[in-house]
């Protein structure tokens, strides 16, 4: 099988767009959690959605034995907040600058996200360096309006605007058929 190096890829996948968001999860009265655009949604009957986490990450071993984590989808204004949960805080000091509440899972859900999915494991694929979770969501959560936070080749992005947001013609729609 032929393969492209690691470089080409990651150069590839500049040009993806992607909501950022942070993945929490409790465990053993701790709380864990990362900043990762590596999530999706898989189906919406039942409700689920996936995501990818790094095997090296804290928050890895937490969803894993808790078997439950929060897909916390960041505003616009929130990049401060997406570096702390990528690197500049460790631990327990990445909650301390803002408020955090939970649903029945147990994971952290910041209050004035976006939205946020409370998400139970029901499905885990080891490939890589990755684990890819897939969550059937127990409750969706509306914290604060506003727009998405974005990534895009290699750096934050907003919606310019919806000016150019053509909806889709009559008849289609996301979720298919
Ligand atoms: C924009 C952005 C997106 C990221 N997406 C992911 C992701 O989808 N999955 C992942 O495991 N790490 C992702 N990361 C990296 C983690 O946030 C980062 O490695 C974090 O520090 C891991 O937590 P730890 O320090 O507790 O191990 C992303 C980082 C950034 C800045």
């Amino acid at each position: 099988m032929q393969q492209v190096n690691v470089d080409q890829f990651k150069l590839g996948m500049r040009a993806l767009a992607h909501a950022v968001n942070i993945i929490t999860a409790a465990n053993a009265g701790r709380r864990y959690g990362l900043t990762a655009t590596a999530v999706c949604s898989v189906t919406a009957e039942p409700p689920t959605v996936l995501v990818c986490v790094n095997q090296r990450s804290a928050t890895h071993g937490a969803v894993a034995k808790s078997r439950a984590f929060c897909v916390n989808v960041l505003r616009a204004e929130e990049s401060e907040l997406s570096n702390q949960f990528s690197g500049a805080q460790s631990g327990e000091g990445r909650f301390q600058s803002r408020e955090w509440s939970s649903l029945s899972t147990g994971s952290p859900v910041l209050v004035d996200a976006l939205v946020s999915f409370d998400c139970r494991v029901v499905k885990k694929l080891a490939h890589g360096s990755h684990t890819i979770f897939l969550g059937q969501v127990e409750q969706v959560v509306f914290g604060k309006k506003g727009k998405p936070l974005l990534y895009a080749e290699g750096q934050y992005a907003k919606l310019a605007s919806l000016a150019h947001g053509e909806p889709l013609p009559e008849g289609l729609d996301y979720w298919g058929f």
